[in-house]
């Protein structure tokens, strides 16, 4: 043993330390280079069987290479350590000054968005909102609205039959029935959004499901001029102050009289062009005075109350609102129809 091999030991240690790519590279390193089987360590052993002078000497020499080694190979895991650390920051690196990818909120269905403007306009006129079920019975749906069996406006409502008595409603009409129940004898106004069905073809401007804003209004000296005046109001609120309406004689079987409400054509402002027919007028809803048997039917004295009614078709507001051409695309929820009214709304 000499101080030449001790020399060699340590270059070739330093020199593998500092070739080494990783720290697994390093554990072997330290495995072959200062491990109790390692070169150097049995050399450590063989110092028992040396003079003193000369064991001290080789003594210390061994100590100081393994220190050598050690430090290097310390220096070398720090070294590595960072850089490792470097390299996970430098693949993980978030660049906080990219814009967001962001989550895109959908538009609101313009359906949705004209029923509650609808809810709104009534809100703000002291109207409550009442509630009803979409699978009726026939009670409510017809016989307490005027419609006895043999009536042939039930033939212009198709409808779903459940069984003989029950059915889904064909308009949310029965609710007047329901809330005249309800309030038994006191004076009412409200208004009930809800879908209603028919058994309808589905094209461009019907569908076997839709849905309708029912008003109804009881007191006592309730006149024409009040259902003029709040049908006025609401086609102002949503379709602009520039509109007029227009009543025109109608027939429902629960009021009398009754009528058909029509706007003015925003197209044309009323002088007559393609999408109003010629006519300057575009119809909206129908509506008129609470039929004096339907009152009595419900509970309420015609004599002393008076009443009138309305029933909105929600997606035909929308349509006419936002020059909608299909009444299906409300229904399919297709985003590039949603997109559309993303801005506008
Ligand atoms: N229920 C009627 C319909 O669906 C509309 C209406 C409601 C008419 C209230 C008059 C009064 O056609």
């Amino acid at each position: 043993m000499d101080i030449s091999k001790l020399n060699e030991i340590k270059e070739k240690a330093i020199e593998r330390i500092k070739d080494a790519k990783n720290s697994d590279e390093l554990v072997e390193i330290r495995n072959v280079f200062l491990s109790k089987k390692s070169e150097l360590m049995s050399m450590m052993s063989t110092l028992g069987q040396m003079e003193a002078e000369l064991r001290k000497e080789m003594g210390q020499k061994i100590n100081e290479v393994k220190m050598n080694i050690s430090n290097a190979l310390d220096k070398k895991v720090q070294e590595i350590k960072e850089l490792e650390l470097q390299k996970t920051l430098e693949k993980e690196v978030i660049d906080i000054s990219l814009p967001a990818k962001g989550k895109e909120s959908g538009g609101k269905n313009p359906f949705f968005v004209v029923r509650d403007e609808i809810i709104d306009i009534f809100l703000g006129m002291g109207y409550e909102v009442m509630d009803g079920p979409e699978v009726e019975l026939d009670h409510y749906n017809f016989e307490l609205l005027n419609i006895p069996q043999d009536h042939p406006a039930r033939d212009m409502q198709d409808s779903f039959y459940i069984n003989e008595n029950v059915l889904l409603r064909t308009h949310t009409s029965p609710v007047q029935a329901r809330t005249m129940e309800k309030k038994a004898g006191k004076p009412i106004r409200i208004i009930c959004p809800g879908k209603t069905y028919r058994r309808d073809d589905d094209d461009a401007t019907h569908s076997h499901q839709f849905a309708q804003i029912e008003g109804l209004v009881v007191d006592k000296d309730i006149n024409i001029g009040h259902l003029k005046a709040t049908l006025e109001l609401f086609a102002k609120k949503m379709f602009g102050e520039k509109r007029e309406i227009r009543l025109r004689p109608s027939y429902f079987p629960f009021t009398e009289p009754s009528v058909e409400v029509d706007i003015t054509c925003a197209n044309c402002g009323g002088k007559g062009c393609n999408i109003c027919k010629g006519t300057g007028y575009i119809e909206i809803l129908g509506g008129g005075m609470v039929h004096p048997n339907v009152l009595k039917m419900n509970g309420y004295d015609p004599e002393v109350y008076s009443g009138f009614a309305f029933g909105i078709g929600i997606e035909r507001v929308a349509m006419l609102r936002y020059g909608i051409d299909d009444i299906r695309k409300f229904y399919t929820d297709d985003v590039r129809f949603l997109h559309q009214f993303k801005k506008k709304i």
